[in-house]
């Protein structure tokens, strides 16, 4: 495992598949035979359970013996009888069961298989309750492609693909699929790291020649595991610190939609994401709550800790991807899952209030209850706690769509070796994880890791004590530092007139919201406002665009409630007549090939910004590859918007863009009549 945050680097977009709804109910043919070979009597007490919404809801998840058994073993060797006592609680909390590597599936020295943990699980299950049990899909090609410490048994190339298919993915799904286990919901993380790593450090060789493997790998195991009634599926999506900026937080999305749109059963093959895999980052900043709060002149985004990211925490994350994903075309129905296991950060070091400092690092510094270096800082940082137990639907987080709260990263397994130790596991020395080294990744400061870590995986004890120490909150209650406690995040948020440049909103104070003196609204995460009332008219909209809105409340000690669930506006046409672009369009075309160059100049007196150019084919040609845009084709729309990052994505006023296609069509080739850019019809030139 490993966390990065990167430069962004563009991802093209795929052709579009056809979503297919949300499955409800589906039986595989294995499971189907098998059910025909039972009586009647059997027949009905066996049925599988339908395919829900969320599986953790009113479900137990599965205790891993294995590693309750080296909880266990260090509970016996704790001097201190009370920490003993909090080991032996911690032992009873369910973690995820790793399949990470080929021979983990039948079982190894490193442990014990995956049928040997589902029949654990049967054993576990109490009738009438469900039981989900949270299983790691971790063993692509090319693993771990950004760093050392958990690289993986798999090259990064067609054959190591072709194993991880038939070895790994094909081996656990046939297992899964054994109708024995039918009642059992399994949750799999897919993935971590993966994706994310192709947003932001595809210059890195490795991850780019990782890229095509990563996807098609994804892909396959999304297909073979959806195809599997009991299996719920959630995609890693990093965590806040990696992916929280808008510009890597949108290609993100765009990421995860379009591997989804290559699946059988495109986005329901997704049953939702999981954020913080084996990271340390807090669910939640409580001294830190609004973004935007002014420090010395600045706010306090700007911090050299936030780099300006909006996103301080899973809360924030979570609730951002959210909009995102929906906005992508994922159903309403997502669910998010954030991994807990290691993100309390309690302890004498936690900051029990928001700091006086003028001084805004100084005063982020203070105030933050991440206590890391840095937010980079991502393998066994000292000072982490244990966090939120696991649990199903945590309240409080409304934007965020949580299904559980989840310990996917067993607490006490390192994230890897401090010193470089010959292995056979392919893992790698990862100078991250060792305490002596500065690293330009961390702005030139140690990297704060603990030291004497063993490898990836294996049982680092020391590590073990610590977060038990420092979990927040404290293991079986008793004294924490009081958090202050937020107001309630609005509810009932409605669009009242919208026109093409504004929109205004409305949305109900919750009862709790007394002491509540204004109200934050945020477009995407970008803070947009602020209101005094429950209402806002946001100014300066793109006509026939749509937009998405949050609320948060604030009361007057500047506590900020959680995101609101978000509201999207789409903006009416425009009335100005055209002018405000003109576009330009050759082609030069051939037998059934063309390449079209466009020519987009800003007419307007503004800069163009976020761009999106749109035009329709009238004789079913067919965009193939592009340059200094990227395309997509619904049908026979076609919409070109700029690289992110890029030095198009703001057009100057008077400027003229060159961009352009390769293309495909059938013989007649006319060239669109009418242009669009967001939404306002371009003059022709
Ligand atoms: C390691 C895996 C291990 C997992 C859980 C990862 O960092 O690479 O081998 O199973 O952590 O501890």
């Amino acid at each position: 495992m490993c966390e990065v945050q990167g430069s962004y680097r563009p991802i093209l977009e795929e052709d579009r598949v056809s979503r297919t709804p949300r499955r409800l109910f589906a039986a595989t043919t294995a499971l189907a035979t098998a059910l025909v070979a039972l009586p009647l009597t059997a027949l009905s007490a066996s049925a599988a359970e339908p395919h829900v919404d969320n599986p953790y809801a009113g479900a137990t998840q599965y205790v891993n013996p294995s590693w309750a058994a080296l909880v266990e073993g260090a509970a016996t060797r704790a001097s201190d009888p009370a920490l003993a006592t909090k080991m032996r609680a911690v032992k009873t909390q369910p973690t995820a069961v790793w399949m990470d590597r080929i021979s983990a599936i039948a079982g190894n020295t490193a442990g014990n298989g995956l049928r040997f943990h589902l029949d654990q699980a049967l054993l576990q299950k109490q009738s009438g309750t469900p039981l989900v049990v949270n299983l790691v899909i971790y063993d692509l090609p090319g693993r771990d492609c950004y760093a050392l410490a958990s690289n993986g048994e798999l090259p990064a190339t067609a054959a190591g693909l072709a194993r991880y298919k038939t070895e790994y993915i094909d081996a656990i799904a046939a297992i899964l699929a054994d109708p024995k286990y039918q009642n059992l919901r399994i949750a799999a993380t897919i993935e971590p790291d993966s994706l994310p790593n192709l947003v932001t450090n595809i210059s890195h060789q490795p991850c780019q020649q990782a890229a095509p493997f990563y996807r098609e790998g994804v892909k396959y195991a999304l297909d073979k595991l959806h195809a599997i009634p009991n299996v719920y599926n959630y995609l890693d999506a990093a965590h806040s610190g990696w992916l929280g900026w808008d510009s890597n937080a949108g290609p993100s999305a765009k990421l995860f939609a379009e591997v989804a749109r290559t699946t059988q059963a495109g986005y329901a093959s997704v049953d939702g994401f999981v954020t913080n895999t084996a990271n340390t980052t807090p669910l939640v900043e409580p001294y830190l709550p609004n973004p935007s709060l002014t420090v010395g002149g600045n706010p306090v985004r700007s911090a050299k800790y936030y780099e300006w990211n909006f996103d301080f925490d899973e809360a924030d994350w979570t609730a951002h991807l959210y909009n995102l994903l929906i906005a992508e075309g994922f159903p309403a129905t997502t669910g998010l899952l954030v991994d807990t296991s290691r993100n309390g950060w309690g302890g004498a070091a936690r900051p029990t209030a928001a700091s006086t400092s003028t001084d805004l690092n100084t005063y982020v510094d203070q105030s933050r209850v991440d206590r890391r270096i840095h937010r980079g800082a991502w393998c066994n940082p000292s000072g982490a706690g244990i966090g939120e137990r696991p649990q199903s639907t945590p309240s409080g987080y409304a934007g965020s769509h949580l299904d559980a709260f989840v310990w996917i990263k067993p607490p006490g397994e390192s994230d890897g070796a401090s010193t470089d130790i010959p292995n056979d596991e392919g893992k790698g020395f990862d100078r991250m994880c060792d305490p002596t080294f500065v690293s330009p990744k961390l702005g030139n400061q140690l990297t704060g890791a603990l030291p004497d870590a063993p490898l990836s995986g294996h049982w680092f004890e020391a590590q073990f004590v610590q977060l038990v120490q420092n979990a927040y909150p404290v293991i079986g209650g008793g004294p924490s530092p009081t958090d202050p406690t937020p107001p309630s995040a609005p509810t009932g948020l409605t669009a009242g007139s919208v026109t093409n440049t504004s929109a205004a909103l409305t949305w109900t104070a919750s009862t709790d919201n007394v002491g509540v003196t204004s109200y934050d609204i945020y477009r995407g995460t970008t803070l947009a406002g602020s209101s005094a009332t429950t209402s806002f008219t946001a100014t300066g909209l793109t006509a026939n665009t749509t937009y998405s809105f949050t609320v948060r409340a604030k009361d007057a000690a500047g506590n900020v409630s959680a995101p609101s669930a978000a509201l999207s506006v789409t903006t009416t046409g425009s009335t100005t007549p055209p002018g405000g672009c003109k576009v330009g369009y050759s082609v030069n075309s051939w037998n059934t090939g063309f390449t079209a160059s466009l020519k987009l100049t800003n007419t307007s007196t503004t800069p163009l910004t976020n761009w999106a150019l749109s035009f329709d084919f009238a004789n079913g040609q067919t965009v193939q590859s592009g340059w200094n845009a990227n395309w997509t084709q619904s049908g026979t729309k076609v919409t070109g918007t700029p690289v992110p990052g890029s030095w198009n994505a703001t057009i100057a006023p008077g400027a003229t863009v060159d961009i352009g296609f390769n293309g495909t069509h059938t013989g007649t080739n006319n060239p669109p009549t009418t242009f669009t850019v967001n939404g306002q019809t371009c003059a022709l030139a």
